[in-house]
């Protein structure tokens, strides 16, 4: 099972089966338990993992690192305002030459289409720590959370409020992919792409489950099992019009009074950062239905995963 994954890239999780995403999800477990017990799982001995960020990060950027370190490999973290690459230098050129050094890259980029040269002119994998279209990475996460905390994702409904973005659109392929009902919350004048909706609708039909897109925050939130928020000014052009999305977005606030529609043991997730006040109140994300610690903790196992399957 293990070997069909080596020198893959990892760009979206539209690329793999529910089977697959299960197996990756088993080794995040596996190498999770390994890492409660201090157990040494250094499956990436001598190689070396190049981490390339062109927009901020907390979760994913240390994760990866940590990650790379417990597998017993070398990560090179690269500033791409210090990289020739801020100077003009092409992608191909700039993939090919990482391609001789090290065994992977990790990048976190803007356009899809800006990993998806690196990976054309990369015989090692490419890893997608964020793009603008997807946040694979986040995805797997936030599977290994939701089948820890709800033991399956059949009959699972999860209710998504927030930016109609990168998050967003890996959660509409999750469900999808591995079938439960994502209700997504969408305010007027947003709309997820049109290609991953169409991905996702396909996926849902063949899993027998629903992707819906809703003005209603209330009626979606009825009966859910996971209540997922996420920021309404994602980084990069959102970022400009903060103060239009606050009012726009200022219905969909996950807070106290709107989750009494969700089950009585609902979860809330958050990819984070969160913003308190906006997408959803403090009693939200303090109390005792968040489960945002965990999901967070698993960016690290599950990334992990990824490596030592993708690279190792
Ligand atoms: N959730 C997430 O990707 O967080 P960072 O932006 O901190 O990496
Ligand atoms: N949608 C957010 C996710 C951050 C992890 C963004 O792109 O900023």
């Amino acid at each position: 099972m293990r070997d069909k994954f080596r020198g893959k890239d990892f760009l979206s999780l539209m690329d793999f089966t529910r089977e697959e995403i299960n197996d990756i999800l088993n080794v995040s477990y596996e190498l999770k338990m390994k890492w409660a017990r201090r157990e040494l799982h250094e499956y990436l001995r001598g190689k070396t993992v190049a981490v390339i960020f062109e927009k901020p990060s907390t979760r994913t950027r240390t994760s990866f690192q940590a990650a790379i370190a417990h597998l017993g490999a070398q990560s090179f973290y690269m500033r791409p305002d210090e990289m020739q690459l801020a100077r003009g230098e092409p992608i191909k050129d700039t993939a090919r030459v990482i391609d001789r050094y090290c065994d992977a890259l990790v990048m976190r980029t803007f356009g899809q289409d800006r990993l998806e040269e690196f990976a054309r002119y990369m015989k090692n994998p490419v890893i997608n720590a964020l793009s603008d279209l997807t946040h694979p990475c986040q995805g797997l996460a936030d599977l290994l959370t939701i089948r820890e905390k709800k033991g399956d994702f059949k009959g699972l409904k999860l209710v998504y409020a927030g930016d109609i973005w990168n998050v967003c659109h890996s959660l509409m392929i999750a469900g999808g992919t591995m079938g439960f009902d994502v209700y997504v919350a969408v305010p007027e004048g947003y709309a997820p792409n049109p290609k991953i909706h169409q991905f996702a609708m396909e996926a849902a039909k063949r899993s027998r489950t629903k992707i819906v897109l809703t003005k209603d925050l209330k009626e979606a939130l009825k009966d859910a099992d996971v209540v997922y928020a996420n920021t309404w000014h994602s980084m990069g052009a959102a970022e400009k019009e903060k103060e239009k999305r606050a009012k726009d977005f200022g219905p969909y606030q996950i807070n106290g009074k709107v989750v009494e529609e969700a089950k009585p043991d609902f979860i809330f997730m958050h990819c984070l950062p969160g913003y308190r006040g906006e997408e959803m109140t403090d009693e939200i994300i303090e109390g005792p239905h968040s489960v945002v610690w965990d999901q967070a903790e698993n960016r690290m196992h599950t990334e992990k995963a990824v490596l030592a399957l993708f690279v190792g």
